[in-house]
C-alpha cells in the first residue's frame, strides 16, 4: 500500500525513524520489499533523478507497482530524492509519487524559499507531501575552520522561518553528514546540538537526515579483499540513529550501503567462480543479502516491528 510520508512520520515522530532506501533496479526492489516485510517495517522507496534516467522512469514505476501486488502487506511511500523543480513537477503530475523532495539548498535563502514554495503549492493541490532542504550537506574537510564548518550546517533560526514561509512537510537538515562512502573527512561527527536547536524551534516537525549510510568496515574489507579499492571509506554510526529520532528525525536516507552490498556480492562471486557468466546466481545472492541488510538496518532505526501499528493508522 502506497501512503504519504506524512502518515509514516506521524506514527514515528520522537520514537523511531523510517528507512528511506534508494533503488535503481529489480534486484534492489525485491530485496527491499522482502527485507522490510521480514522485519515488519514501514519504509520509503527513494528514486533519484539518476535512477529515473538509468533506464526509463516508467520502468521503475512499473517495478514498484508490481512489487506492491507481489507484496500486498507492505506499507511504503514513493519519494523523489533530491529533485530539481522540473523533476519535482513531473513527479507531482505523474500521479504515482506520494512524496517529493525539492532540493534548492544550493540557492540563496530567499530563492530556496521561492522555489520550494512553488513546488509545495503544486504538490499540496494534489495531496502530495514535500521534503525540502536547508544547509549544505557535504564533506567538512580537516582544514576548514569551525566557523566555516558551522556555516554549512542548518541554521536553526533560518529553519523555522524556512518552514513557515514554504509550508513544506519535512526538512532535510545538514548536521555533518555527507553523501557517499567517504564521510567525516575531518574530525567532525554528527552535530546533535544543531538538531536539538532545530527541534526546539520546530517542535513536532519531521526532520530528515541525508547521507546516513554506515559504510560497515567489514563490508569495505570484503570488497577490498575481492579486488576493490575503497581506501579510507567510513560512515555514520548506526547506533546514533535512535538519538537522532528522539530529536525529531523521522526519515533516514540510505543508498551507499546498499551499493556496497551489491559490490561485495558481485566481486566475491566472480572472484570465486571465474568460470560463471550467468547473471542470475549472483543476483539471487544479492537479493537475499540485501533483504538481510534492510532488516538489520530497520532494527537500528527502530522501525522494525512497527508495521501493524502503522497499518492501524493508515487503515
Ligand atoms: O543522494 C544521492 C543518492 O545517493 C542518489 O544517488 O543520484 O547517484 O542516484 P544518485
Ligand atoms: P548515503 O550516500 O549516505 O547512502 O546517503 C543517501 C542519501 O542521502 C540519499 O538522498
Ligand atoms: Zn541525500
Amino acid at each position: 500500500m502506497i501512503v504519504t510520508t506524512k502518515k509514516l512520520f506521524e506514527a514515528a515522530y520522537g520514537k523511531y525513524a523510517i528507512g528511506a532506501y534508494n533503488i535503481n533496479n529489480l534486484e534492489q526492489a525485491m530485496g527491499l520489499f522482502r527485507g522490510n516485510l521480514d522485519s515488519q517495517a514501514p519504509f520509503i522507496i527513494q528514486i533519484s533523478r539518476g535512477a529515473r534516467s538509468y533506464t526509463d522512469k516508467l520502468m521503475l514505476e512499473g517495478l514498484i507497482r508490481s512489487a506492491n501486488e507481489v507484496f500486498p502487506e507492505a506499507i511504503f511511500a514513493v519519494h523523489l530524492d533530491h529533485g530539481d523543480e522540473e523533476t519535482a513537477m513531473d513527479c507531482i503530475n505523474s500521479g504515482f509519487y506520494s512524496s517529493v523532495m525539492i532540493d534548492a539548498s544550493h540557492a540563496p535563502f530567499d530563492e530556496n524559499i521561492a522555489i520550494t514554495k512553488r513546488v509545495v503549492d503544486a504538490a499540496h493541490a494534489k495531496g502530495i507531501v514535500v521534503e525540502a532542504e536547508l544547509g549544505q550537506l557535504g564533506g567538512v574537510e580537516e582544514d576548514i575552520s569551525v566557523d566555516e564548518a558551522d556555516a554549512k550546517l542548518t541554521n536553526p533560526d533560518e529553519a523555522k522561518e524556512f518552514v513557515e514561509r514554504t509550508g513544506c512537510d519535512s526538512l532535510a537538515c545538514a548536521i555533518g553528514t555527507s553523501h557517499g562512502a567517504f564521510k567525516f573527512a575531518g574530525s567532525q561527527g554528527l552535530h546533535f546540538n544543531v538538531l536539538a536547536d532545530i527541534q526546539k524551534n520546530l517542535p513536532g516537525f519531521p526532520l530528515v537526515m541525508h547521507g546516513s549510510s554506515s559504510v560497515p568496515q567489514e563490508e569495505v574489507k570484503r570488497i577490498n579483499d575481492a579486488g576493490g579499492k575503497l581506501l579510507g571509506a567510513k560512515g555514520v554510526d548506526a547506533d546514533q540513529f535512535k538519538r537522532a529520532a528522539e530529536l525529531g528525525v523521522t526519515k533516514i536516507n540510505i543508498d551507499t550501503d546498499g551499493r556496497l552490498v551489491w559490490t561485495r556480492v558481485h566481486r566475491e562471486f566472480f572472484r570465486d567462480k571465474p568460470e560463471q557468466f550467468d547473471l542470475r546466481p549472483p543476483g539471487k545472492i544479492f537479493m537475499a543479502e540485501y533483504a538481510k541488510f534492510i532488516a538489520d538496518k530497520n532494527v537500528k532505526l527502530g522501525s522494525a516491528g512497527q508495521l501493524e501499528e502503522v497499518r492501524k493508522l493508515v487503515g
